[in-house]
C-alpha cells in the first residue's frame, strides 16, 4: 500500500513511524514533512493546505490511503475533495470539521445533543458581549469562535480583561474571520484530560486517555504553547470515568454527528475537565489526532495502526479488531526554542542525536527540523519529541530526561516536571 500522511510535526513523524511498521505499507510520502520524517518516508514540497496539489499528486502515485494530521486542511474540505474524485483520505468531510472549526457550533451541537459543557452564550456583535459582561462571574472564559493555532482562547480575571478580550478578538481582529462570532463560557475548575476516538461514523474504538502539558513553563505557568510533553495512560480516568466518556460523550456524538447527516470518518479528539465532584465537562473536541498526544499514543498500540485507519476512511471500521494496548506508560518531552510560543530563532544545530539512537523503547519524533547538508537544524517552535515507553512511568520519565540532556542546541528549552500529576497519583 502507498500512503500519503499530511502535514509535518511530530505527530505526523509518529503517525509515519507507527504505519512504516505495518506489514501493507510499501512506500509512504509526506506533506511537506521534516528532517525526522526523511528517514522514513518520501517528503514533497507541499503544504498541508494546499489540498488541490494533494489531491492530484495522491491521483499521480496512486496512493491508497491519505492520512491528514491537522485541522487547517480538513476545514478547508480537503476530505471533501478527495471524496469526490473517489480517493481514499482519513479524516472527517468540512462539515464534520466544524466541531472544532467553530466553537460556536461545536456548542450548539453539544447542547442539542445533550453532551455535558461549560454554561456559555454566543454573540456576534461586540456590543452585545460588553453588555453580557456585566452579569457573569469571573473569571469568565472568552473563545473566538474559529481556528486561531490554538490562541484564541482567553481566560479573563475580572470584567475589564473580558472586555478587553472581546475588543481584541472582535474589534482588533487579533485572529481575523476566526473572531466574527465569539463564544463566552463558565470558567471550570478541575482536571483536564483527552480523550480520543478512531470512528467511521459507525463504529468506534475508544483509544487510551492522555494527559498534556499546555503552559511552557514548570508548574504549568506562562502562556499556553501547542503542548510542551504528554503522557499516557492518565491516571485520572478511572476506569468509571472512562465508561461515562462513552456513555455522556462518544455516545450521543456519534449520534448526532449522524442525526446531522455527517458521516464523520477519523479521530474525534475530546478536551474534557474533571471537576473535583468528578463531572466530565467537554472543553472542546478536535478532530484530528493531538501533537504531542499522538506521540505517546501511538507506541502503546501494539497491534497494526493501518487496517484501523484503512477501514475506518472506507467506512468499513467492523471489519478489524479494536488496537490491543500495551499496559506500558508513554512519555513525550519537548525540546523547544527559546523565546516559544513566542518568538524564536531557527537554523541551530542540533547534537547529540546518534547517541540516543540506541535507547530502547524509545524514540525522537521531530517536531520542526530540517537538514542543511548532512546537519539537522532547529526549524520551529517545538523542536523535538523525546518519547518513551517502559512498565513504569517513573522510568519513562527518567529515560526521556536522559535523552533531553544528551541532545542540545543552542536556546534548547524543556520543562523538567512532565507527569507530575501522574506521578502523584500513581505513587
Ligand atoms: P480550548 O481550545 O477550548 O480547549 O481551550 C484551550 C484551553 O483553555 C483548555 O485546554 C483549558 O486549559 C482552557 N479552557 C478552555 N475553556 C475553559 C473553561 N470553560 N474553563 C476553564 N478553562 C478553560
Ligand atoms: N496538544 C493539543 C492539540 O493537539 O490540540
Amino acid at each position: 500500500m502507498r500512503v500519503l500522511v499530511v502535514g509535518g510535526g511530530g505527530r505526523e513523524h509518529a503517525l509515519i513511524w507507527k504505519l512504516s511498521q505495518s506489514p501493507a505499507v510499501k512506500k509512504i510520502y509526506c506533506a511537506p514533512g521534516n528532517a525526522g520524517i526523511s528517514s522514513l518516508a518520501e517528503c514533497i514540497p507541499v503544504k498541508a493546505e494546499e489540498t488541490e496539489k494533494l489531491q492530484k499528486f495522491a491521483r499521480e502515485k496512486e496512493i491508497h490511503l491519505t492520512v491528514v494530521g491537522p485541522e487547517a486542511p480538513l476545514s478547508i474540505g480537503i476530505t471533501d475533495l478527495f471524496q469526490e474524485n473517489g480517493q481514499l483520505i482519513f479524516g472527517p468531510c468540512s462539515r464534520g470539521a466544524r466541531l472544532e472549526g467553530s466553537k460556536a457550533w461545536a456548542k450548539e451541537f453539544m447542547t442539542k445533543y445533550n453532551i455535558p459543557t461549560a454554561q456559555y452564550e454566543i454573540f456576534k456583535k461586540p456590543r452585545e458581549a460588553y453588555r453580557y459582561l456585566k452579569d457573569v462571574s469571573y473569571p469568565a472564559v472568552v473563545k473566538a469562535d474559529g481556528l486561531a493555532a490554538g490562541k484564541g482562547v482567553i481566560i479573563a480575571e475580572d470584567a475589564r480583561e473580558a472586555a478587553e478580550a472581546v475588543h481584541y478578538i472582535m474589534e482588533d481582529r487579533a485572529f481575523g474571520a476566526a473572531g466574527d462570532s465569539i463564544v463566552i463560557e463558565e470558567f471550570l475548575r478541575g482536571e483536564e484530560v483527552s480523550v480520543f476516538a478512531i470512528t467511521d461514523g459507525e463504529t468506534y474504538y475508544p483509544l487510551a486517555s492522555v494527559q498534556d502539558h499546555k503552559a511552557i513553563y514548570e508548574q504549568d505557568r506562562g502562556p499556553n504553547t501547542g503542548g510542551m510533553g504528554a503522557y499516557s495512560p492518565a491516571p485520572i480516568l478511572s476506569e468509571q470515568l472512562a465508561a461515562k466518556v462513552i456513555r455522556d460523550i462518544f455516545e450521543p456524538l456519534l449520534a448526532g454527528l449522524k442525526n446531522e447527516g455527517i458521516n464523520y470518518r477519523g479521530v474525534i479528539f475530546g478536551g474534557l475537565m474533571i471537576t473535583p465532584e468528578e463531572k466530565l465537562k467537554v472543553l472542546e473536541f478536535n478532530v484530528r489526532f493531538g501533537d504531542p498526544e499522538t506521540q505517546v499514543l501511538l507506541p502503546l498500540i501494539e497491534s497494526d495502526l493501518c487496517p484501523l485507519l484503512y477501514e475506518a476512511a472506507r467506512g468499513n471500521l467492523q471489519s478489524v479488531s479494536p488496537p490491543k494496548w500495551s499496559s506500558y506508560a508513554a512519555v513525550c518531552v519537548i525540546l523547544a526554542s527559546q523565546g516559544y510560543p513566542g518568538k524564536y530563532e531557527k537554523g541551530k544545530e542540533i547534537s547529540g542525536l546518534e547517541k540516543v539512537s540506541q535507547f530502547e523503547n524509545a524514540a525522537v519524533f521531530h517536531a520542526g527540523t530540517s537538514f542543511e547538508g548532512n546537519r539537522t537544524l532547529t526549524a520551529g517552535g517545538r523542536v523535538l519529541g523525546l518519547t518513551t515507553w517502559d512498565p513504569s512511568l517513573k522510568d519513562a520519565l527518567a529515560k526521556a530526561y536522559k535523552m533531553a540532556d544528551l541532545i542540545d542546541f543552542e536556546g534548547k528549552y524543556f520543562r523538567k516536571d512532565i507527569g507530575h500529576r501522574a506521578l502523584r497519583r500513581t505513587e
